[in-house]
């Protein structure tokens, strides 16, 4: 394990992301954005695709470095990993063991006519399933040590509350803020993770927990606690995506993720000067999106020719940041609906 190359921005670490993983510190990491060998592809130009005889044996070693994932990720963090369509549903459900799972995002991956590899090639009459053309990106976010289905924000909130000795009800009352379903709503909201406070709703939560309590530890500031997220009508808001994949071109990573991708998430799930990671580098896209959006990036990458490429890339003048395509299809611009909302706002 060496630092391969080093920017004020970007480092990148060449060997075995679990021995490298092991030396960063603990809730360090604002965002782990990475995409393992899939296993059930069996590339042989792609390292790691076929070290595993089974798929249990896979998702063992997967899960050693899901326990250091847990462990470098802040309470605040966010976790992508991709994973092929068969594998997917048992690479989530390791992960909900350590995690909070929000979504299996589906990538569709698009292709310009004349780009389309083995979909095009394929004997359509000969399939005996159907044709797998999609990959999975799992979305998690940090959760509660004792509970994986508690974001650690909501953890937080309800034990500082239960060590004030307030109720739900009594909490709403002191801040004022009323959940449109029952008196205590707003604050259940925020423990079960529903729901996130504004930053005017989290000082008023900070004011009512010293007002009732002053020995109790004040609260963290708002951007350490809370997950950034943020997306909008004009961007792929849902959980079905079509970014189109990379072009062939010389020294192309036969694993490639696109660039728009990549940065699509890194803007919705991390803040500027955050940290993000990726222990699986290949051509170091995550790296270039996190440069381009003014984030540090950790990439980690076994391969000597992928950290050789990477490298070549950081030496080079920065690219322009792709445009996000917007959704193919959006709802809240259908004629439709707009006459609806416009009858019967929702
Ligand atoms: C699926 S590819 C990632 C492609 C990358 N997302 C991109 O956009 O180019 C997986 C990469 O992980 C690397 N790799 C495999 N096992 C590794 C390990 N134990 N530690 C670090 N890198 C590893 C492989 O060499 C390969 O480049």
């Amino acid at each position: 394990m060496k630092i391969y190359f080093q920017s004020p921005q970007v480092t990148l670490y060449q060997g075995d992301c679990l021995d490298v993983l092991r030396t960063i510190p603990d809730n360090s990491v604002h965002l782990i954005l990475t995409d393992p060998p899939y296993h059930a592809t069996k590339k042989a130009n792609i390292t790691g695709d076929r070290n595993f005889k089974t798929d249990r044996d896979y998702l063992e070693w997967l899960d050693t470095i899901a326990e250091q994932w847990q462990r470098v990720l802040a309470a605040n963090g966010s976790l992508y990993c991709c994973a092929s369509p068969k594998m997917a549903a048992r690479v989530e459900v390791m992960l909900e063991k350590r995690f909070n799972v929000l979504a299996s995002i589906t990538w569709t991956k698009p292709n310009e006519p004349g780009y389309d590899g083995w979909k095009q090639k394929t004997n359509k009459e000969s399939l005996r399933s159907w044709y797998l053309h999609s990959e999975r990106i799992i979305f998690a976010e940090s959760a509660a040590g004792e509970d994986s289905k508690l974001p650690a924000f909501g953890s937080l909130i309800k034990k500082t509350r239960l060590a004030t000795g307030l109720s739900t009800i009594e909490l709403t009352e002191a801040i004022g803020e009323y959940g449109s379903v029952n008196h205590g709503g707003a604050v259940s909201n925020w423990e079960t993770g529903r729901n996130i406070p504004t930053p005017e709703q989290y000082q008023k939560l900070k004011a009512a927990f010293s007002k009732f309590s002053p020995q109790v530890p004040e609260l963290p500031d708002y951007e350490k606690i809370i997950r950034p997220f943020s997306v909008t009508a004009d961007i792929p808001y849902t959980d079905v995506w079509d970014f189109p994949t990379v072009k062939p071109y010389p020294g192309k990573h036969p694993a490639e993720k696109p660039l728009d991708l990549i940065a699509h998430i890194i803007k919705a799930s991390s803040r500027a000067g955050d940290v993000v990671l990726d222990c699986f580098a290949g051509s170091g896209a995550v790296g270039r999106a996190a440069k381009m959006l003014d984030r540090q990036a950790i990439l980690i990458e076994i391969e000597e020719e992928w950290c050789q490429k990477i490298a070549q890339r950081f030496s080079k003048p920065s690219e322009p940041l792709p445009k996000v395509n917007k959704p193919a299809f959006d709802l809240r611009e259908e004629p439709l609906f707009q006459v609806l909302e416009h009858r019967n706002p929702m």
